[in-house]
């Protein structure tokens, strides 16, 4: 079903200023674009002012803008000034939407605003046959999550729900599923027989910098890991979806998290990085963690016994996310005159940056006898051209009413149920220096291979070899 009006809630905030105006700019100048857009927040701009603001934010980005895409989505573009809470200000917004049967509702707003919002929507008679889209967090333990999903059904039918996680409108995340369930290849060996571990890191070179009100009460374990990391741990794991259609690939992802125990928190790892409590908005003493490793199991069939070890954080060594599946070693090569025992086969599918795909082999030699690390490499961008951005691609499946890369709400609280154990008894966090790989000694659980950090064709021996 096509929404025929888009309102912003909160369109003069940070997420509009850094994603929405891009986004919605590409879809214009891509053609996609077909509705009314009405931002909506508490400032005092005018309609010029919001068109500005979106200029100032496209070309701080280096988008370079056609004149006309930018002409014709700034015509769609409307200012409504308003206080969330105030019902004058849904009144005023029905007046605008008049003649609109199916609007998209997207709420770039604080969660603690998302159920009075969405009450207040309901109230104005404007929920009937809307949908509503929002940015995460959705809530901040179980609990919490259980009882937004309870209120927002109160008004809204699960498939009237969109909630966000950037992760999943990435191109190589989605490229997950194409390669895992395209490529005979690589089925036979998906599995416990011959994957010795699974690898994630989501490595950032930056730390909180202006975010430190958001970021304290959040910490990396919320902020990354509950959301975006294990819904790559789950494309990773899942079963091939039995159809088309959100529901067919949310039940395949949904059976992973019932297979993955609660996590123990004695086997985890928090740091955070020297200097964090100097950051602008963090509590004098925090103990919220800007580095997080974890091990998971997903108890099933095709996985039981291989461990999926999960690190993220910020103000470390290098900017890097990527999925590294490392296979069980071969025997000792016994022809060799002295038999080496080979390292184990990798395949590291790099999400960020410049997304690509490797597999590290051991060949012979040029001289020689021993064997040598090689690659095969793949970058995404130079064979399939660049993708549209995640938000690009999200808020136009909102737009369209395609509902498979909006997280649902069994996996949402199946996810804060495996991590609900560290949110209520979380280690002390160890300090780690700047630009390191985290606490040291780290767990010691795995041993982390550094990130691919070359480009795909890169054939020289550096960081990431196997
Ligand atoms: C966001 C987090 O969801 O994802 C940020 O709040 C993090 O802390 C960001 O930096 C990473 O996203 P990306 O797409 O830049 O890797």
């Amino acid at each position: 079903m096509t929404a025929d009006a888009l309102v912003v809630f909160g369109i003069t905030g940070d997420l509009a200023r850094k994603m929405t105006f891009r986004a919605l700019y590409g879809l214009e100048a891509a053609g996609l674009l077909h509705c009314p857009i009405i931002g909506v927040a508490l400032d005092d701009w005018s309609q010029d002012h919001l068109v500005a603001a979106m200029r100032a934010a496209l070309d701080a980005g280096g988008e370079s803008v056609e004149a006309a895409a930018f002409e014709r989505l700034a015509r769609r573009l409307s200012y409504l000034r308003g206080d969330f809470t105030d019902p004058a200000t849904y009144r005023a917004l029905a007046g605008r939407l008049e003649g609109s049967e199916r609007p998209l509702f997207y709420l770039e707003i604080p969660p603690s605003l998302f159920a009075p919002v969405v009450d207040a929507l309901a109230a104005a008679n404007l929920t009937a046959r809307a949908t509503v889209m929002l940015e995460k967090p959705f809530g901040h333990d179980l609990a919490s999550a259980r009882a937004l999903n309870a209120r927002l059904h109160r008004v809204l039918t699960e498939d009237r729900i969109l909630r966000i996680d950037h992760f999943l409108g990435k191109q190589p995340v989605l490229d997950i599923q194409f390669l895992r369930f395209a490529n005979a290849l690589l089925e036979p060996v998906w599995n416990r027989d011959h994957v010795a571990a699974v690898q994630i890191t989501m490595a950032e070179d930056f730390g909180v910098e202006d975010r430190g009100a958001f970021y304290d009460p959040v910490g990396a374990l919320r902020d990354v890991v509950q959301n975006h990391l294990l819904q790559v741990l789950a494309l990773m794991a899942m079963e091939a979806p039995v159809g088309p259609g959100a529901d067919a690939l949310w039940d395949r992802r949904a059976d992973v998290f019932r297979a993955v125990a609660d996590v123990d928190p004695a086997h985890c790892l928090r740091g955070q990085y020297e200097g964090y409590l100097d950051v602008a908005g963090v509590r004098p003493g925090s103990e919220t963690e800007t580095y997080v490793e974890l091990g998971l199991e997903v108890d099933n069939w095709r996985w039981s016994g291989v461990p999926f070890f999960i690190r993220a954080g910020k103000a470390l060594a290098v900017r890097a996310t990527e999925v590294r599946v490392v296979f069980k070693r071969p025997p000792r090569l016994a022809f060799l005159e002295q038999p080496e025992h080979p390292a184990p086969n990798e395949l590291v599918l790099r999400i960020d940056p410049d997304p690509g795909l490797r597999l590290g082999m051991l060949s012979k030699q040029a001289s020689g006898h021993s064997a040598r690390p090689v690659h095969l490499g793949l970058s995404f961008a130079a064979e399939l051209g660049k993708p549209p951005e995640p938000y690009e691609r999200l808020l136009n499946d909102a737009l369209t009413g395609d509902r498979s890369l909006f997280t649902r709400q069994d996996v949402v609280e199946e996810t804060w149920r495996v991590v609900q154990p560290l949110v209520e008894h979380p280690p002390a966090p160890v300090s780690y220096r700047r630009g390191s790989w985290g606490p040291t000694p780290g767990l010691g659980r795995t041993t982390w291979q550094p990130p691919w950090l070359s480009s795909p064709h890169d054939r020289s021996a550096e960081q990431g070899d196997p």
